[in-house]
């Protein structure tokens, strides 16, 4: 099946990335979110990031008003209808991915892929909630969705290999390299980057060492584009909780167990770059 029509659920850090990054490569996009001001704001994020890839000298100018020529907001499910791939990029909650995944399963054509973005959720729970599990997957972006290189194909034990190839030609078709991954709380990635940053938080709560030390240490001693502190406010310090307490949930290991601070500073509203404030301040 031709994937033209691609739809996006959520226009939130990941939402609006993977929109800008299927609109860029040629596809037309329909992005979904719960109000019109989120919707704006999500909008305004791509905006933002075409312009400064303009200003950049990467995308040109023709680029980037043909890019938005090729993107749609909406706040209502049912112009989902006449999408052939949707991709769910909501809140790490599996009851409000389940009921996403139910809806989108009246609504859009029988033949449609429906991927989610899920960082650690049980992919086959939200295929069951479908009458096509065999047409359900994850499909997995990495932040910032624009410029990292992966997508990690998330396989259920009821997807059919048609899927799974279609999904693969899709995700290198936006320039990305994909790997498979078993539906297994944080899938390859996370499972070994997720007990990574909750361990420089258990450092830095125990006063072991300064968030900036921390973080120079894996910059300078490991050539890490960031340290894991800085990489947490990236992701989000809301999601990175969300994440940890799933792979607990599942694995019962406490290296995945979230950390007092984390939830202290999530219960604060300090949840890194998205609200100006995590490890770091920013402007
Ligand atoms: N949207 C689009 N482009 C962006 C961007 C964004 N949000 N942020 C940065 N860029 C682009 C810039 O335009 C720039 O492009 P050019 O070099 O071509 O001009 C390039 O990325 C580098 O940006 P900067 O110079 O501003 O900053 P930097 O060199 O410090 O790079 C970074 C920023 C790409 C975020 C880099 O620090 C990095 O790779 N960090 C690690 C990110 C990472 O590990 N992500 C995975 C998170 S975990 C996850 O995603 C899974 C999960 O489920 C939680
Ligand atoms: P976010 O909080 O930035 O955005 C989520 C957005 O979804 C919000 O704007 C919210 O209004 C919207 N939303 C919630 N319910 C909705 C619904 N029913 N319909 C439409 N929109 C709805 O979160 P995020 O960081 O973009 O994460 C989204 C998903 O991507 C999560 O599953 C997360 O685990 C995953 N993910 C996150 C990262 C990361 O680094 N933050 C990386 C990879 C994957």
């Amino acid at each position: 099946m031709a994937i033209e029509k691609i739809g996006v659920i959520g226009a939130g850090l990941m939402g609006s990335g993977i929109a800008e990054v299927c609109a860029r490569s040629g596809y037309s996009v329909l992005v979904l979110e719960v109000n019109q001001l989120l919707l704006d704001k999500g909008l305004n994020a791509i905006r933002t990031s075409l312009t400064r890839g303009a200003e950049r000298g990467k995308i040109t100018e023709a680029d980037k008003t043909a890019t938005l020529g090729r993107l749609r907001g909406t706040t209502n499910l049912a112009d989902f209808n006449d999408r052939d791939l949707v991709i769910e990029a909501i809140v790490e909650d599996m009851a409000k991915k389940k009921d996403v995944f139910k809806q989108l399963d009246k609504i859009c054509p029988k033949s449609a892929i429906l991927a989610t973005n899920t960082s650690c959720l049980a992919v086959i729970e939200m295929a069951m909630c479908t009458q096509r599990p065999d047409r359900v997957l994850g499909i997995h972006f990495f932040n910032p969705a624009p410029v990292m290189k992966l997508v990690e194909l998330v396989k259920t034990i009821a997807v059919s290999p048609e899927t799974v190839a279609e999904a693969k030609a899709f995700g290198e078709s936006l320039g990305k390299k994909a790997i498979f991954a078993p539906d297994s709380p944080g899938f390859v990635v996370n499972r070994l980057l997720v007990p990574y940053m909750i361990d420089a938080i258990r450092i830095f709560e125990a006063g072991t060492a300064t968030a900036e030390d921390i973080d120079q240490g894996m910059v300078l001693g490991c050539n890490h584009p960031m340290g894991p502190l800085a990489l947490t406010d990236l992701v989000g310090l809301d999601t990175a909780m969300l994440v940890a307490n799933a792979m607990y949930e599942e694995f019962k290991e406490p290296r995945f167990a979230a950390p007092p601070l984390l939830k202290k500073m999530v219960a604060a509203g300090r949840l890194g770059r998205k609200t100006g404030r995590g490890f770091y301040q920013y402007s």
